[in-house]
């Protein structure tokens, strides 16, 4: 039994990526922040966001146009008022980031001297029109770095890194009385293995996506879908989680297999292809969308995963030949030494590419403002889902959602702070309870467990499902959390074994969702239901843990 209790924290945030972040900082404001992470506070799913911050810049665009684009990719499933209002947020949110000493690429950078000042904007798939503020290729690395200095250098913000959050503290979880009311959180010292209560009169859920349940993924190692399943437990409604992205475009190469070849390279031209049996080059995407390589992520994904079926083949190519080498060093510095370093130069070479799992648009049911309906409790970033990304996300509006919710959420937590003070359960700790732990050779049953799940998401949850394949997932899900509850309450608690757990809950919740939406829409396909049902649209899949009675 631990009895280390933290309680000098007036806020406690989980996750040091851009939502986490923005929301620390602007809760600093107020009072003392604990920001708790898994690994050192720069890895996270931001780190690896290549294209950038869509964003109504250019003064021929106009909000209603980004909204317009919005729904559209998301079939029929915003939340139209949301996507309103995160929207019309952006340009205040850039500005704001440009303050923390954030730099978007100009024009002049890349040789328009004409229009020297001006940010350069980048193209993305579903987007009308460029409005994508980017830094380089590198987008998400900058502004990541930008806040962590900002946070480090802010006194009212302390980092836990390398602590793993396992549990929320919540009162009807512990069988109290009365309104549901957050008290903070059970976090594991990775080095100590030692469970500490954190006890915050507001908790911030900012842990990201869960692209590790998947075999293939862009994302980082930390993203286990951990506050997706730690909402669950607490009993929140979890919605849409059968709308997972897959990238279209990760370099296919053997040794990589999670690098992004962003979007933003077809936004400049490149031409997505196929190589036929005599080695011709056959352009495929006219096909499936007007937008050709630039039609929405759902279309793009699922059209490439066809026609790797279809014909047999390990990839498609981009071909985006017809840009000079310096142009493309400009542009895209690093995707350019990342094809190097795999022997390809993209000015000359094709670049062979396959989808793989990169963003979760469902998770915790949220308002605009990041609130579960738990008083004291929050969810912003990936994390959340606030009805901005429906059925699928438009490309690069992930890092705006991020900025424009993290400061509604603080801005709400702030404005509510005095009642969040008054009615915090006075002189109770919750402490954890570890069961009988004891260490055991069993563990390696985690490593194994894992693959076991990333493999059969992969092949039975992917970009085409049927109602059979799922039923089977199910199955196989429901053992393993089965073995895991044993394991999680027999042994040592480690931080695997947390992840495990976590990465098994979220799965269950994607088989469940997708099991329970009859009908294809946006990234859920499934080829036993291969229509869009009107009477669904609007309609959110909701998965919610009763609350024991
Ligand atoms: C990309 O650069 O293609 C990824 C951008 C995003 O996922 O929004």
């Amino acid at each position: 039994m631990s009895k280390k209790v933290i309680d000098q924290f007036d806020f406690l945030v989980i996750g040091s990526g851009l939502a986490g972040l923005n929301t620390a900082l602007n809760l600093a404001e107020s009072g003392k922040v604990a920001v708790v992470t898994k690994r050192c506070a720069e890895e996270c799913n931001t780190k690896y966001a290549q294209g950038g911050v869509a964003c109504v810049i250019d003064h021929d665009d106009s909000f209603d146009e980004h909204v317009r684009d919005t729904l559209e990719a998301g079939a029929g499933l915003c939340n139209e008022a949301a996507v309103r209002t995160i929207v019309e947020a952006g340009p205040d949110a850039i500005h704001s980031l440009i303050g923390h000493g954030a730099h978007f690429t100009t024009r002049g950078e890349l040789g328009d001297e004409e229009h020297k000042d001006d940010f350069h904007l980048g193209r993305e798939g579903g987007h009308h029109r460029r409005r994508v503020l980017h830094s380089g290729d590198v987008t998400g690395n900058e502004i990541e770095n930008i806040l962590i200095s900002a946070a480090r250098n802010n006194s009212n913000i302390t980092f836990f890194e390398n602590h793993i959050s396992v549990d929320l503290i919540t009162t009807k979880r512990l069988g109290w009385l009365g309104e549901d009311r957050c008290m903070g959180a059970y976090v594991l010292d990775s080095a100590s293995h030692e469970v500490i209560t954190f006890m915050t009169k507001a908790t911030v859920v900012a842990t990201g996506g869960c692209g590790k349940v998947y075999l293939y993924t862009s994302n980082s190692e930390v993203a286990c879908g951990g506050g997706v399943a730690m909402c669950y437990r607490a009993n929140l409604p979890i919605a849409n989680m059968e709308f997972f992205q897959f990238h279209p475009t990760i370099l296919y190469d053997f040794n990589i297999h999670s690098f992004l070849i962003s979007e933003a390279v077809r936004g400049e031209g490149a031409v997505l292809k196929r190589k036929t049996s005599n080695g011709n080059l056959v352009e495929f995407m006219d096909k499936y969308h007007s937008m050709g390589s630039l039609a929405p992520r759902d279309i793009t994904a699922r059209a490439i995963d066809s026609e790797m079926k279809r014909y047999g083949q390990e990839c498609m190519y981009l071909d985006i030949r017809h840009v000079s080498e310096q142009e493309l060093k400009n542009r895209f510095p690093n995707i350019f030494q990342k094809c190097l370093d795999s022997g390809i130069n993209m000015s000359k070479d094709l670049i062979p590419v396959v989808p793989a799992a990169h963003y979760s648009c469902g998770g915790v049911k949220t308002d605009v403002k990041g609130f579960t309906g738990i008083n004291g409790l929050y969810a912003v970033g990936e994390v959340a889902c606030t009805g901005l990304h429906g059925a699928n996300r438009l490309a690069s509006n992930s890092l705006l959602e991020a900025l424009v919710v993290a400061r509604l959420a603080a801005d709400d937590i702030k404005s509510k702070f005095d009642a969040l003070k008054q009615d915090y359960p006075a002189g109770k700790t919750p402490e954890w309870s570890s069961g009988n732990a004891t260490d055991s050779d069993e563990l390696v049953v985690i490593s194994h467990n894992w693959d076991e799940i990333r493999r059969f998401m992969w092949d039975y949850v992917g970009i085409v499902r049927t109602t059979k394949r799922l039923e089977r997932a199910k199955t196989r899900i429901k053992n393993i959390r089965k073995e895991i509850e044993k394991y999680y309450w027999d042994f040592l608690l480690t931080p695997d074994l947390v992840e495990l757990r976590n990465i098994a809950c979220t799965a269950e919740i994607i088989i469940d969702s997708a099991l329970m939406r009859k009908e294809s829409r946006g990234l859920h396909y499934n080829a036993d239901y291969d229509y869009t049902d009107p009477g669904l649209a609007q309609s959110d899949t909701i998965v919610q843990k009763p609350y024991l009675q």
